[in-house]
């Protein structure tokens, strides 16, 4: 496994494999790595010969009050990690590296990037799809590989690709959940003893939507509702969103549906934000 901090470096290094006939495979993450992550690097294993895993804790998709400074980091573990998956090469810029001195070109989806998580974090989103479309042009992947648990964040990614005919197929990885059903998810390790066996809340309030729907019901008010009730039962989260959209697009659904939805759900215990999400209604 070769570690590469350059943009030159990592360029000259795929141009080999690409001559060779290679197929590549990109993870983009921002390490602290958990099974979640590695499901993703498995899914690039399976599917391409060489798997390129980046770890970058992006600046621009924090906003100015919230956790860049305490993102959890740990270099070294999720190297051996890494490796231990048999990952090709691993991308480790710093940010000087990737925002260089006068840069000023964004890329942002102007609808999808402003609703739900959006709208509780402006600018997130545009710092996403910068530097997602930056590791692209980076790593010229055939496939891309994204977390159904971001589904925001994926919805917009393929979005992107759309638009702007970047020729990456993305690929959506389900959720991996820890054995209680939360979603594994780097900030878990933020939480404190007693907020970590309250976070269980979200993957309760989730499921018991998906029994909803399983057993026939159709009202997005009702099944809101009983999410609701679930969540609030859990005093030490505050429910920041709870949304049913339309799977595909992300518009909002009134009434009863009559194709797929997602719920999505934000609860945040202390300065710690949970998401959590689930297709029902297939
Ligand atoms: P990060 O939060 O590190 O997540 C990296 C990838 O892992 C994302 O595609 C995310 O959806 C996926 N992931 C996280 N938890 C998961 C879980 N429990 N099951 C399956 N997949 C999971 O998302 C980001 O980083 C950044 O926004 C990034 C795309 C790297 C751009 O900076």
């Amino acid at each position: 496994m070769k570690v590469i901090s350059t943009i030159a470096e990592m360029r000259a290094a795929l141009k080999d494999e690409r001559l060779a006939g290679r197929t590549i495979g990109l993870v983009p993450t921002m390490g602290y790595l958990h099974i979640g992550h590695l499901a993703l690097v498995r899914h690039a294993r399976q599917s391409c010969d060489v798997t390129v895993a980046s770890i970058f804790v992006n600046p621009t998709q924090f906003g100015p009050n919230e956790d860049l400074s305490t993102y959890p980091r740990n270099l070294e573990r999720d190297l051996k990690l890494l490796e231990a998956e048999g990952v090709d090469y691993v991308f480790t810029p710093d940010a000087a590296e990737i925002y260089r001195p006068g840069a000023e070109t964004i890329v942002e989806t102007t609808h999808l990037s402003r609703i739900l998580i959006g709208r509780i974090r402006p600018g997130h989103f545009r710092g996403v799809t910068t530097v997602v479309s930056k590791l692209f042009n980076i790593v010229q992947p055939e496939r891309a590989f994204f977390g159904e648990k971001d589904y925001q964040q994926l919805a917009i990614i393929r979005r992107m690709v759309t638009d702007l005919d970047i020729p990456v197929e993305v690929v959506g990885v389900p959720t991996v959940r820890e054995e209680d059903g939360l979603a594994c998810s780097s900030r878990n390790a933020l939480l404190t003893p007693e907020d970590r066996k309250a976070a269980v809340v979200l993957s309760k309030a989730v499921a018991a939507a998906e029994a909803l729907a399983a057993g026939g019901e159709r009202s997005v008010a009702a099944i809101r509702k009983t999410m609701l009730k679930v969540l609030e039962a859990e005093p030490r989260g505050a429910v920041e969103a709870v949304d049913i959209r339309d799977a595909e697009d992300l518009s909002k659904v009134a009434g009863k549906f009559d194709k797929p939805v997602v719920v999505l759900l934000t609860v945040r215990f202390g300065k710690v934000r949970l998401i959590d999400q689930r297709v029902i209604g297939l």
